[in-house]
């Protein structure tokens, strides 16, 4: 719905998708790699053959050096091999994959009330039910947590609860990063109620390479020395490009099985050619320099629209935001009062203004914690810093016409 407003108005500023600048897609790195592997014919005839369910052995091995540091980084790095990857075609294909493999229709998922709508949309696709937690300035609150689980165990339904969907870096849609110790208390809590079964930690870092402040922070999956309670889900759609589709899993042993059997059913693997592409570009270190490069692209983006926020909506009442430290989002809250919905006033009136951003209500859990509509996202990764004022201008514009 949202794509078909912003097609019919090619004026339109679109603050809506999730995608990547497109001026800054790797063209002279993927050209490299591909000419570095169709110089050698044999690595080039095993790229086009088929691959292996879990994937290209050497990728996988780089995976898990990319999640959890090198072999001697720590005592829980040595926890994990290559057995324990599996490379998918991006990341949501590895949500899906786990998710299907541990939920039943009628399960539960607890997630960040907002999170990612993607997964509300896999988790209501597979009969199962989201359940939202409240969350602060760090992302999803232990305590929210336990009240939830609480709650669930008094209606006789803790045996429903399978996982605890978190976003720890620069979380879509909210922005916010969940320190260490946060994400600590959430693993022990899980652990706590696994009374009936496991109940897993997905901790899905698709935005952790996009950092514009402050130091790298260590992924879940390093709290997991059991190796039985996290799966880290990794992706180089924002990183390097959503084109070539490699994301990936790291999984705790008793999983490995039930997704690659799933998979394997579904694909016999992920494309091979791909795979052995992202190899080629690890390998030669321009991995490391594109996302340098696209970070210092970024930062700029996300100072113009903080900026144009401070100078166009800032002075509204009641309209606040917390400026993330990386990933492409803005989440905004505005005066209780407004609906920011599809179907509200302010919808309309940011479209006749000229800019579309996307309604924080589909963002929001089936359960728990109340919907929201006076929300919305915004993403500075398409547009270029002067659309984005823009952008952000005619939004203050709409919501100071929705105000009267
Ligand atoms: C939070 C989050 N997870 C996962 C993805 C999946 O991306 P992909 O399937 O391209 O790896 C996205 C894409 O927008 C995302 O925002």
């Amino acid at each position: 719905m949202l794509m078909s407003r912003a097609l019919a108005n090619p004026e339109l500023i679109s603050l809506a998708a999730g995608f990547v600048d497109q001026s800054t897609l790797p063209v002279a790195e993927t050209h490299s790699a591909l000419q570095s592997l169709f110089a050698d014919v044999e690595a080039a005839c095993a790229a086009l053959q088929y691959g292996t369910t879990p994937g290209y052995p050497p990728l996988r091995e780089m995976l898990l050096q990319l999640t959890l540091g090198s072999p001697s980084a720590s005592d829980v790095r040595r926890q994990f091999d290559v057995e324990h990857v599996v490379v998918t075609a991006g990341s949501n294909q590895l949500l899906h994959l786990v998710l299907e493999s541990i939920a039943n229709p009628g399960d539960i998922v607890l997630c960040a009330a907002p999170t990612y709508l993607v997964v509300l949309g896999t988790i209501a696709n597979l009969g199962a039910r989201s359940v939202g937690v409240a969350i602060d300035e760090q992302g999803m609150i232990p305590e929210a947590l336990e009240e939830s689980l609480r709650a669930i165990e008094r209606a006789g339904e803790l045996a429903r609860v399978r996982a605890i969907y978190l976003i720890p870096y620069f979380d879509n849609p909210c922005g916010v990063t969940m320190p260490l110790d946060r994400a600590a208390r959430i693993v022990e809590i899980a652990r706590a109620w696994s009374r009936h079964h496991q109940i897993y930690v997905l901790a899905d870092e698709a935005y952790r390479e996009l950092r514009y402040s402050g130091d790298d922070i260590p992924s879940v999956l390093t709290l997991d020395a059991g190796r039985d309670t996290v799966i880290a889900a990794g992706t180089f759609s924002k990183s390097f490009s959503p084109g070539i589709r490699v994301g990936w899993g790291v999984l705790p042993d008793e999983l490995i099985a039930p997704v690659c059997s799933q998979k394997g059913n579904i694909d016999f693997g992920s494309p091979n050619f791909s795979q052995h592409l992202m190899w080629r570009v690890l390998d030669s270190g321009q991995f490391s320099s594109h996302v340098l490069a696209i970070r210092a692209g970024y930062r700029l983006k996300l100072e113009a629209m903080r900026a144009a926020a401070d100078v166009h909506l800032k002075s509204i009442d009641g309209v606040r935001w917390q400026v993330p430290r990386g990933g492409l989002y803005l989440w905004v809250e505005l005066p209780e009062g407004i609906d920011a919905g599809p179907n509200g006033k302010l919808f309309d009136a940011a479209i006749a203004e000229g800019v579309l951003y996307v309604p924080g209500q589909y963002c929001f859990p089936g359960e728990g914690e109340p919907v929201r509509c006076s929300t919305m996202r915004l993403s500075f990764g398409v547009q270029s810093s002067d659309r984005i004022g823009q952008g952000i201008e005619a939004l203050g514009r709409a919501v100071r016409r929705v105000l009267g």
